[in-house]
């Protein structure tokens, strides 16, 4: 066994995000067209008596250390479809901005199957990785994936997207989170009779030819009137990335991170640095897209 595994994992931005009418369970279809970004959690998995969870980063105290943890259920998910007991210590070291709309629970959750798959050598094939994925959020089997993908039903289910060329990004994070569900909630209330999701054919091209300035005409989320309601801040934010030269503003999945396509990396440090300055979010930093899925990075006594 080894005595510890460290895994990799992105943050992602929904460029584009369409959303269905409510289902009877809940959920909403959609078409989610997830693209990686290069911000990165990381998670170290070492053998423990059971099963403990530990954070650094900035934003460590927001993330709930109790079994609600994404990354405590899916090493107890995996755990337990291999007859073992889950003792794991998980380290997260945060990058990711928590409820921010990026994933970030739900990469934290894919890293701790790879991390405690490779720990506990139980093995388990991708399909059953991502299966655990499914069950354990909407999101989670895409963080496993990395890239770019097209989530359809409630975007777990994956059809994976050819990228050719690189998007360059500044991501705004804001004070405080929302929560996933009021932000669908408030696309319900906003949205009496919404259409039938379907992904964009122009984006879907815009992603293959790796044209900046076609994604950023293509980009559309459909949450973003809900999270614009929920937090009208935000459009201060929006709009100042806009003045600073951002090809696209929007908001990233169900918000708070506000995300805007550069044209270039020059361009995207200058956004960076007038969102800094301008009061209208805690933090703005630059990321580079694609970015690979969940992958051990570091692996010490085999
Ligand atoms: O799947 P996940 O646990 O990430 O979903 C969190 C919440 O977001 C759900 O409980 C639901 O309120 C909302 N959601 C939704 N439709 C989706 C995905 C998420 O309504 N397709």
């Amino acid at each position: 066994m080894p005595q510890s595994v460290t895994v990799r994992v992105p943050a992602k931005v929904n460029v584009q995000l369409a959303v269905g009418a409510a289902r009877p369970d809940g959920f909403h279809d959609l078409a989610n067209v997830f693209l990686a970004v290069g911000l990165y959690d990381e998670v170290t998995a070492t053998p423990a008596g059971d099963l403990r969870i530990t954070v650094s980063g900035a934003d460590a105290a927001l993330v709930p250390l109790d079994a609600t943890n994404l990354a405590a259920r899916a090493a107890r998910a995996l755990a337990a479809r291999h007859g073992r007991e889950p003792g794991v210590h998980l380290h997260i070291a945060k990058d990711i901005p928590v409820a921010g709309g990026m994933a970030g629970g739900s990469a934290d959750a894919a890293a701790a199957l790879v991390a405690c798959d490779a720990l506990w050598g139980t093995g388990a094939s991708r399909a059953e990785l991502l299966e655990i994925c499914a069950e354990l959020g909407s999101d989670v089997p895409f963080s496993l994936v990395g890239g770019a993908a097209l989530g359809t039903g409630r975007g777990e289910r994956l059809a994976e997207l050819a990228v050719g060329g690189e998007f360059h990004w500044v991501f705004a994070a804001a004070d405080g989170g929302l929560s996933t569900p009021a932000v669908y909630a408030e696309f319900d209330r906003l949205t009496p009779a919404a259409p039938v999701p379907e992904a964009s054919p122009a984006l879907l091209a815009a992603l293959r030819t790796g044209d900046a300035a076609a994604l950023a005409a293509s980009v559309a989320n459909d949450l973003q009137p809900a999270a614009l309601s929920l937090r009208p801040s935000l459009a201060d934010t929006l709009r100042t990335g806009e003045e600073a030269g951002a090809l696209a503003a929007l908001v990233s999945g169900s918000g708070p991170t506000t995300a805007f396509l550069a044209k270039d990396a020059a361009a995207a440090t200058a956004i960076a640095a007038t969102l800094n300055a301008s009061g209208t979010c805690r933090t703005a930093r630059v990321a580079l897209s694609p970015a690979p899925g969940a992958g051990v990075v570091g692996q010490r006594g085999a």
